[in-house]
């Protein structure tokens, strides 16, 4: 209820409301007076008519056409009454007989007396009539009836009704007020319009503008209004206004920037300003302790010195200590490995790399005394260019650091070899020597040979420790290699010893003479061919000699029998690979060959024996024992039947691979006879 729009148009419509209203009335009221002026003159004009038409009949004598008239007149619906009363008010005559003799009213009689002869009047029931009063004087026509001293003979009163007129002045009435209200919409409607379009809608334009200018987004903060030149130009000052505005906020933000960044750094500056008189009090307090430090530091100085003299004594004790541990550990680890091997060549060549290890140096090497040559061999070595021939026998001269140390009987050590004419600096083992030490071994006091390292890794030279440590590796290669040989001797003899038992056995038969060692030299062969070598050829080979010393156990009369065997002498017979191992179980170093003897009846198909071995579990040293040893059996005379020849025999051994004998080394068999290399 308080928008302006409502405000204005309740405003206009009170404004027209009165304005309608007051013209309305007017109208209606000069609409009353012409209506009321029209009823006089006609009310006038009928008396005036009815009086002329009164006096011509009376001048005639025909008083009875006077009563005609009034009662023709009186029958008229517009007209209340037409009478003729006298100057007392008594009526004289009337178009109504009955009203004869009776009074007019006052006020009709005061009309008269105070010369308002037209005048409007209202009956009892209400009805509004006009009056008209019209005086009929005397005239000398009129003497022969009427005293000539009268003025007036009587007074003519015509009531005209005035109902017509009020019905016409209601419909003139009502026709204004219909066409004032449709005024009064028609102009509220077209006003209310008018505001919509050309006050409404602009202003809204502009408070949506302003919304976007409230809300910070000067870029929709746009009117345009074009409805009348007044809005235009106020949207036109608003558009300016709200540029003006977006500049100056603008403006006022870069200045609070500024402002704030100016205030920061007038802050920092106190800030700088508040450190650095901290500062100053600190860089006093700092020269004062730096004063006191100075002081301190000297103090410390000298402290130092003493602590790193002693440091210094202390490293080197430490370095000597650490170094005279490792040393030990070495040899220690040394000595396990040493005593845990009996082959005199590793020993040999274990003894060389252990040497170089510990003494950190790039070659090292064992020279061995030929004791009947008295050459020397190399019996191990490390680090020795490849190219060198470690199988030639080196001549014992003078130059080389072995001839000294085995002349001499005791260790040497040469740190520099440049610095000497002593010994060439180009050993006969093809290096070149830049420092060396060298250490006998003895046996039972003898010199068996030399143990000699030479040129530091680091390129440094050796000193007395080395050479302290190189005799103790040298004493203890000592205790090993004669420990080794003893072993070597002690394996051969009793080799040697089983060997000649076998030999003896097979020597009573002549079926199986030399049986063992045909089986051996094809052993040997078909191994090689397979590419077994090294400590698997050497089992192999005292396993093929020994392979029937179980037949030790057999009854001789069994082994000789002629007639043909039974299945209980087969099944005795079939023990001879059981009773050997047992008989070669005492000799811990013959576990392998024992293993292989076991299986030298053993059959690719599982049906051998003693244990029904096949494939992968039969050693490969066992499957070749078995074919040579069938070979020689069947190329050999037996006492019920003679010798198969070699080609019968290798057709046989091929017919069986694959059940008997393994296929591969059937087939190697095979080849190996093809190519002419079985052994004799
Ligand atoms: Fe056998």
């Amino acid at each position: 209820m308080n928008s302006l729009k409502i405000k204005f148009l309740g405003l206009c419509s009170v404004i027209l409301i009165v304005a309608i209203g007051l013209t309305t009335w007017h109208n209606l009221k000069t609409q009353k007076a012409m209506l009321g002026k029209l009823a006089s003159e006609h009310g006038r004009m009928l008396a005036e008519t009815v009086h002329r038409s009164i006096i011509t009949d009376m001048a005639n004598g025909k008083n009875d056409g006077v009563v005609n008239i009034l009662t023709k007149i009186n029958s008229e619906p517009s007209i209340k009454d037409v009478r003729i009363f006298d100057e007392t008010g008594r009526i004289l005559m009337s178009g109504n007989d009955q009203k004869l003799g009776e009074l007019v009213t006052t006020a009709e009689l005061m009309a008269y007396r105070t010369g308002n002869f037209n005048f409007t009047s209202s009956d009892n029931d209400g009805a509004d009539y006009f009056n008209s009063v019209v005086p009929i004087y005397n005239q000398p026509i009129c003497y022969s009836c009427h005293d000539q001293n009268l003025q007036v003979l009587g007074i003519l009163n015509l009531q005209v009704s005035l109902d017509a007129i009020s019905d016409m002045r209601t419909a003139g009435r009502n026709a204004t007020m219909i066409a004032s209200g449709v005024m009064l919409v028609i102009l509220i409607l077209t006003i209310t319009a008018f505001l919509l379009v050309y006050v409404d809608v602009p202003i809204r334009k502009l408070v949506t503008a302003m919304d976007h200018v409230e809300q910070g987004k000067f870029e929709n903060a746009h009117a345009s209004v074009g409805s009348s030149d007044e809005m235009t130009l106020l949207s036109s000052k608003f558009n300016y206004m709200v540029q003006r505005l977006r500049e100056m906020m603008e403006s006022t933000i870069k200045n609070e920037r500024l402002l704030a960044i100016n205030q920061e750094k007038l802050a920092h500056s106190e800030e700088l300003h508040a450190m650095n008189l901290t500062l100053e009090d600190r860089l006093k307090e700092i020269e004062y302790l730096n004063i006191n430090l100075e002081e301190r530091i000297e103090e410390i100085e000298e402290a130092n010195y003493k602590i790193a003299d002693l440091a210094s004594e202390l490293e080197e004790k430490n370095v000597g200590l650490t170094q005279a541990v490792d040393r030990l550990q070495a040899l220690y680890k040394m000595g396990l490995a040493v005593n845990a091997t009996i082959d005199l060549e590793k020993l040999l060549n274990l003894l060389s790399q252990k040497s170089v290890e510990t003494l950190h140096a790039q070659v090292g090497y064992i020279l061995m005394k030929n004791q009947k040559t008295g050459d020397l061999t190399v019996g191990g070595a490390e680090g020795l260019p490849e190219d060198f021939d470690r199988s030639l026998d080196i001549p014992l001269k003078p130059g080389g650091v072995s001839y000294w140390v085995m002349n001499h009987n005791k260790p040497r050590l040469v740190a520099n070899v440049n610095k000497t004419r002593e010994f060439s600096k180009m050993s006969r083992l093809g290096f070149i020597r830049e420092s060396v030490i060298c250490a006998p071994l003895l046996d039972k006091g003898a010199v068996i040979g030399t143990i000699t390292v030479a040129n530091p890794i680091d390129g440094s030279e050796f000193g007395p420790s080395d050479l302290e440590l190189l005799t103790t590796i040298a004493a203890q290669a000592s205790i090993a290699i004669r420990n080794a040989r003893l072993y070597e001797e002690q394996e051969s003899t009793y080799l040697n010893t089983v060997q000649a038992l076998v030999s003896a056995i097979e020597a009573n038969d002549a079926y199986t003479r030399g049986h063992s060692e045909r089986v051996t030299k094809l052993s040997v062969a078909l191994a090689k061919k397979l590419g077994i070598d090294g400590d698997a050829l050497k089992q192999l080979e005292q396993a093929a000699i020994l392979h029937d010393i179980g037949k030790i156990g057999i009854d001789v009369n069994l082994l000789h029998k002629k007639e043909k065997l039974t299945p209980a002498d087969i099944d005795v017979l079939k023990l001879h690979p059981s009773i050997g191992v047992r008989i070669l179980e005492p000799i811990h170093f013959l576990g392998t060959v024992r293993e292989i003897i076991e299986q030298h009846h053993e059959r690719f198909d599982g049906n051998g024996y003693p244990n029904g071995l096949s494939g992968d579990e039969w050693r490969i040293e066992g499957k070749i024992l078995a074919v040579c040893d069938t070979f020689d059996a069947m190329t050999s005379d037996r006492p019920y039947r003679k010798a198969l020849s070699d080609e019968v025999a290798i057709q046989e051994i091929q017919d069986h691979s694959g059940t008997q004998f393994d296929p591969r080394v059937a087939a190697a068999f095979v080849e190996m006879s093809n190519e002419g290399q079985l052994p004799e």
